[in-house]
């Protein structure tokens, strides 16, 4: 039996501007590194977290609270240290506490035997993103444990689809040095939608869900489109539109917000097209003395994984 285990958990971009809390994909080099140690006194501690000045306290921490609420379902006869490496900044769109909460809730499993699938870690880890955002949504936990792209047809149920995971599709991330609360992303979003952009969103997510099948890019570039919650939150990130239009210029399959945002996501079809997208927007940024950070990423299928 380990006593040590160090797991690599991604970061995740949901919503895909036509599935709102149901979407969501894994990213690829980007995450959060977390090691956990069995140790003899019982109980859970964070004993170190690198940066952002997060707290250590079991339950004002993501991860704390989706551990305690793992470690409430099962009988182990000593305790827990968690040690977080945070890749991924708070507040920034591409899933930071979901990184947290799902790689440790992944990593406790591991050193305890495994009691659990990775399917039903969803239930606790989404606990964590409930402390933070206010309402139970599992669009980033979901990739980040199952891998590749996801759909949540309910969090009650947990009912977690795994969606085909086009074999050239690739993402173009960039996001102005912002810190956007997903809380705050929430408040700005419409709670009542009228029926003609009901249909007209429904139709857009299942003409992405069948793009995703048949690997028609032309159907996808059409149908990731966000009439509902693009238009709100778009407000909150310096440029959002200028940089929309120059990713769709230079080639993007689509671009949209990621998460709850700042970041931006864009979709293309090779690392020449996604490279191109992320050089015109850093240039964009550049030009208007905006701080910014930028990558290209595959979609990721494996999602979180044991690293040592
Ligand atoms: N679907 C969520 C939102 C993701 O857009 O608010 C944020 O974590």
């Amino acid at each position: 039996m380990m006593d040590t285990i160090k797991v690599f958990s991604p970061g995740s971009v949901t919503n895909l501007s036509c599935g709102y809390d149901i979407l969501g994909f894994c990213l690829d080099k980007v995450g959060d590194t977390i090691i956990v140690k069995k140790i003899p006194e019982q109980g859970l501690r964070i004993s170190s977290i690198d940066k952002y000045d997060l707290p250590l306290s079991i339950d004002e921490n993501v991860a704390g609270i989706a551990a305690k609420a793992m470690i409430s379902e099962v009988k182990i006869s000593h305790g827990l240290d968690i040690k977080i490496e945070k890749g991924i900044k708070p507040g920034s769109g591409i899933g930071s506490s979901a990184a947290s909460s799902a790689g440790t809730v992944f990593a406790i499993n591991k050193i305890i035997g495994s009691p659990f699938s990775n399917r039903e870690l969803i239930r606790f880890a989404m606990e964590g993103e409930k402390y933070v955002s206010g309402s139970y949504h599992a669009d980033n936990v979901s990739p980040i444990l199952l891998g590749g792209i996801t759909l949540v047809r309910s969090v009650k149920d947990l009912d977690i689809i795994k969606l085909p995971n086009p074999k050239d599709l690739i993402a173009t991330i960039i996001r102005p040095e912002i810190e956007i609360k997903t809380s705050d992303s929430r408040k700005v979003v419409k709670s009542k939608v009228t029926i003609d952009k009901m249909v007209r969103q429904s139709a857009n997510l299942a003409a992405f869900i069948s793009s995703l099948y048949t690997e028609d890019y032309n159907l996808m570039s059409n149908s990731i489109v966000d009439e509902i919650i693009e238009p709100d939150r778009a407000l909150l990130i310096p440029e959002y539109y200028n940089i929309k239009q120059i990713s769709l210029k230079a080639g993007a399959i689509a671009c949209g917000i990621s998460g709850s945002g700042p970041a931006i996501f864009s979709l293309s079809k090779s690392d020449k097209v996604a490279n191109d997208i992320l050089d015109k927007m850093s240039s964009h940024f550049d030009n208007v003395n905006i701080n910014y950070n930028g990558f290209v990423s595959k979609i990721n299928s494996e999602g979180v994984k044991v690293i040592d």
